[in-house]
């Protein structure tokens, strides 16, 4: 595997592979890479002749009493990683590389989809993921790039924004990766205190048990309110419960295929799950 930290020695690393007409499948991360990270770069060495991964903790998209500081950086273990799982190419680039001095007065807004769930408790946060995401997509210039399901709304916002200013992408959503006790994989766990860690997997259980109660025709509102209420209890601290639709449309009833959402903090660790529930 080769590291690349220039978008110049990036550039001659894919040169040859872009020479070939070979397919380029890209796995954009922030690094203290999981098995859910690592599921996005197997997928994408199934769909594509090389795969780029890039580890780069983005600033400008994390508010002013948020983690940048503390965000776990662990690129030695990663790399060792990526290279197991067959990433041919790794970008890591410096905050220099990618920003510079000039100051950026340049920004991709997505608009209302990224004013809800996390969006309202967040501001300013998916302008900064799709502004980053627009500028590794430019420098990687990939056939195929990868997204876990885990941040829907965050793949929401991708492919509205590739769909918007045609960029010549296939995104692909990838389901999940959950610890044995369901918990969703996420670099943000290693925050939690074992005490925490016991807990959190109750996110996941509400939202199963959400689904089982959806399914006995128990109305979606009441449904909310229970899982609202069962993980405050647990101890969690909640940012929002909501059901939308997959594209997050308003959805007032279980009438239609509808995702649930859940954003909620334990102690200091803010935690995000969702589950898809089938109507049909
Ligand atoms: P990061 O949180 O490192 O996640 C990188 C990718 O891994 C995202 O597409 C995310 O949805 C996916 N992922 C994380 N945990 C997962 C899990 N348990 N199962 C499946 N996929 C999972 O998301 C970002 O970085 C950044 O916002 C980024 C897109 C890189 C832009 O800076």
């Amino acid at each position: 595997m080769k590291t690349e930290t220039t978008i110049q020695s990036l550039n001659a690393a894919l040169s040859p592979a872009r020479l070939a007409r070979k397919t380029i499948g890209f796995v954009p991360t922030m690094g203290n890479l999981h098995q859910g990270h690592l599921n996005l770069v197997r997928e994408a060495k199934k769909l594509c002749d090389v795969v780029v991964v890039s580890i780069f903790v983005n600033p400008i998209q994390f508010g002013p009493n948020e983690d940048f500081d503390n965000y776990p950086r662990t690129l030695e273990a990663d790399s060792q990683l990526l290279a197991e799982v067959g990433c041919d190419v790794l970008f890591a680039p410096s905050v220099q590389q990618m920003y510079g001095d000039l100051p950026r007065r340049t920004a991709v807004v997505v608009g209302e989809i990224t004013e809800v769930l996390c969006g309202r408790s967040r501001a300013g946060h998916f302008d900064g993921v799709a502004t980053v995401v627009t500028k590794l997509f430019h420098i990687v210039q990939p056939d195929t790039a990868f997204f876990g399901q885990k941040d829907w709304q965050q793949l929401a916002v991708i492919r509205q924004m590739t769909r918007d200013l045609s960029f010549p992408i296939d995104i692909v959503g990838v389901p999940i990766a959950r610890a044995e006790d369901g918990l969703a994989l996420s670099s943000r766990n290693g925050y939690l205190t074992d005490l925490q860690r016991k807990v959190a997997p109750k996110i996941y259980q509400s939202l199963t048990d959400a689904e089982k109660a959806l399914r006995k025709k128990t109305p979606l509102a009441e449904v909310l309110t229970s899982i609202e209420a069962n993980l405050t209890k647990a101890g969690f601290e909640i940012d929002y419960v909501e059901a939308l639709t997959p594209d997050l449309e308003a959805v007032n009833a279980f009438d239609q295929d509808i995702v649930l959402f859940v954003a909620a903090k334990l102690g200091n660790t803010r935690l995000i799950d969702n589950l898809v529930v089938k109507y049909s």
